[in-house]
């Protein structure tokens, strides 16, 4: 029986020294490049996040409120050449291991509009997977039909994917267990969820948003909310610690791993 697709999102701050700035972390990413290697999956789409190529300079022409001045377009072509030049690093680290791995660059296939994707151009993308090879994707600046422009991020890539691919699977790899039940960095009771439905994700999700703790899980309540619709229409969604060895290969393999596993029921 041949393997359904999985989707591997891999977070900025698990390929880059995220206090850096455009500094990427070789020993993470040649290490996940051989997890990956090892886990032989038949159909896998990587996707990967921008950390400190992506957010800072984004920030500083300030890409995520749209087109507002012609001084930010030299913003929009700095960010897309430092996500290409994460891109090339992450896919060399595939390329290393022996794997057949080709970047695509999302602002030349998706087009979005106030920031959600209205079109992307898949079919070089599945004929890619077809021949054995693993598309590399990221977290772009595309053109957006509203705004002129805007910030992509890989965990909204992840999630179309997941529901036009029909994947088995979306494997979040981020660098912390999962999801808690407080913010573990302050609560020394917050206990990880093994197993989440979409139901108490979404009851999660109302009490994250009222919290206090929201600036600190933040970037994981916005990934969460991304991965929704791929959830609701029956994608499997795995988060897992990517800076521990091992956890990407076990999600990989779908064998059991700490993280938190979410279910539409
Ligand atoms: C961000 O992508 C892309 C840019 C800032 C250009 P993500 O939002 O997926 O990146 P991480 O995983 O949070 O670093």
């Amino acid at each position: 029986m041949s393997e359904g697709t999985v989707i591997l999102k891999l977070g900025g701050s698990v390929i880059t020294f995220k206090d850096g700035f455009m500094e990427a972390n070789p020993a993470s990413l040649s290490r996940l490049a051989s997890e990956i290697h090892e886990a032989g999956r038949e159909k896998l789409v990587l996707v990967h996040g921008g950390g400190s190529f992506g957010h800072p300079l984004a920030f500083k022409y300030k890409l995520h409120e749209g087109f507002r001045d012609y001084g930010q377009l030299e913003g929009f072509s700095r960010v897309h050449l430092a996500m290409r030049k994460l891109n090339r690093i992450v896919v060399e680290s595939i390329l290393a291991q022996g794997l057949k791995a080709v970047g695509i660059q999302p602002s030349s296939c998706v087009i979005t509009r106030s920031g959600r994707i209205e079109r992307f151009e898949t079919t070089p993308l599945e004929k890619m997977l077809e021949l054995g090879i693993t598309p590399v994707l990221y977290g772009d600046v595309v053109p957006d039909l509203e705004r002129g422009f805007s910030i992509l991020s890989g965990d909204q890539i992840a999630s179309y994917l997941g529901i036009r691919l029909n994947a088995e699977w979306i494997i979040l790899g981020t660098d912390v267990d999962g999801l808690y039940t407080g913010d573990p960095k302050r609560d020394p009771e917050a206990k990880l969820l093994e197993k989440v439905t979409l139901d108490g994700l979404k009851r999660i999700i109302d009490e994250i948003g009222e919290s206090s703790t929201l600036d600190v899980t933040k970037g994981m309540y916005g990934k969460i909310m991304e991965l929704i619709p791929a959830i609701e229409k029956g994608v499997k969604v795995l988060i897992v610690n990517a800076k521990e060895r091992d956890r990407v290969l076990k999600a990989l393999r779908s064998e059991k791993v700490r993280g938190t596993l979410i279910l539409r029921s």
